[in-house]
């Protein structure tokens, strides 16, 4: 028994139909066949805040109060979950790659330079994936728990909200290299930090008020000795440096050793989210390099977005939550046959 004619042109229409509008509206193929498809996708990445409004509403309260007890714990979680989705985006885009254990076939950026024995936060999410396996299965990805991981941090530490848009699927691949390469080093000058920033589509501004996250958390001793010790190669300190701030930070950084000592990035403030980083950093006591030459380094649509956030804390509010938004979108999984929603964050499905 053979198809009619007209049964195979209609069944080739409708799938070309499907093609092209996955083609064309990559994250617009879930949104489609489920029940978020009435509200409107970003044009461009196809992430929308209502991804989820259907399929698992309680998303966000399930993060926020799994956030609320670790943050309770450990003061410092907050800071450690905001930066854990910079250190996920800027690497192959907000994919969740961040999050995967080495294996057979993924070589883990847990172990690039700049994340060895400094990210944290992974089994915070570990605990939030596992709430919401249990209440909406197979659902909420690993990227978007990142997201709002941050997002929940921000607001729980007296920061800004933001309409969050959501859908990213996640990578089956991790980038050790990219990690290397992409994220910017402590010692970085202004240059250096706009090119690494621009290669992410991130502009200037984006640069000053995504510093801003600072404003929390705290740097090992080993990132800012340099400041100390031997600033330009001449065995003396970088003489931005306030002098009682510098005599301060000797203490917590012996010229030898201590390199896993801690200080906060935002002396004045070091767990609420404000813009006393930004006048830390007017009054020569900001704790990385890459913090003072936000002001230091002759870029003066810069240092003037530093000198306005450190007067306008609700300008920094604003300018942050567009800022993040922007970076959570940065080359996000959304199409029919991209990237995958993990049972596990640390591993890929088909590793099960
Ligand atoms: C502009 C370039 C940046 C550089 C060079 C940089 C560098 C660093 C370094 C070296 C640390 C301390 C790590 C350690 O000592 O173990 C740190 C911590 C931190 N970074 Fe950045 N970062 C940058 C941008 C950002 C951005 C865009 C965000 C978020 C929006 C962010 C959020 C944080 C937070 C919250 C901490 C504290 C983490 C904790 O206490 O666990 N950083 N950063």
């Amino acid at each position: 028994m053979g198809f009619s004619d007209g049964y195979l042109l209609s069944l080739t229409t409708v799938s070309l139909f499907f093609s092209l509008s996955i083609a064309f509206f990559p994250g617009y193929d879930t949104h489609f066949m489920g029940p978020g498809f009435p509200y409107e996708a970003h044009p461009l990445t196809g992430l929308c805040p209502e991804y989820y409004q259907f399929t698992c509403p309680q998303a966000d309260k399930i993060v926020i109060s799994v956030l609320k007890e670790a943050i309770a714990k450990d003061p410092r979680m907050a800071a450690s979950l905001l930066r854990l989705h910079f250190h996920d985006c800027i690497v192959q885009g907000c994919d969740a790659s961040v999050l995967l254990d080495d294996s057979h076939y993924i070589v883990s950026e847990k172990n690039a330079k700049p994340n060895k024995n400094s990210l944290r936060g992974f089994e915070v999410i570990d605990q939030i994936k596992e709430q919401l396996e249990e209440a909406c299965p197979s659902t909420v990805s690993c990227a978007d728990i990142i997201a709002l991981a941050a997002r929940g941090s921000t607001v729980l530490s007296g920061g800004p909200t933001w309409e969050l848009p959501l859908g990213r699927k996640v990578s089956k691949t991790a980038s050790l290299k990219g990690a290397n390469a992409n994220i910017p080093p402590p010692n970085s000058t202004i240059q250096n930090l706009i090119a690494l920033f621009a290669r992410q589509g991130l502009d200037q501004g984006d640069l000053a008020t995504l510093s801003g996250g600072h404003t929390i958390g705290v740097a090992r001793c080993v990132n800012f000795k340099q400041r100390l010790y031997n600033q330009n190669g001449d065995k003396k300190p970088d003489e931005t440096l306030e002098r009682s701030f510098y005599y301060s930070l000797e203490r917590v950084c012996p010229r030898t050793g201590g390199d896993n000592n801690i200080s906060p990035l935002d002396y004045a403030s070091p767990v609420k989210f404000d813009n006393y980083y930004y006048k830390s950093i007017l009054a020569q006591r900001g704790l990385l390099n890459s913090d003072e030459v936000l002001l230091t380094g002759k870029d003066q649509f810069v240092a003037g977005l530093v000198k306005s956030y450190a007067e306008d804390e609700a300008l920094f509010f604003d300018h942050f939550s567009k800022s993040m938004v922007k970076m959570g979108q940065i080359n996000p999984l959304t199409g029919y046959n991209q990237g995958e929603v993990r049972k596990n964050c640390r591993r890929v499905n088909d590793a099960f």
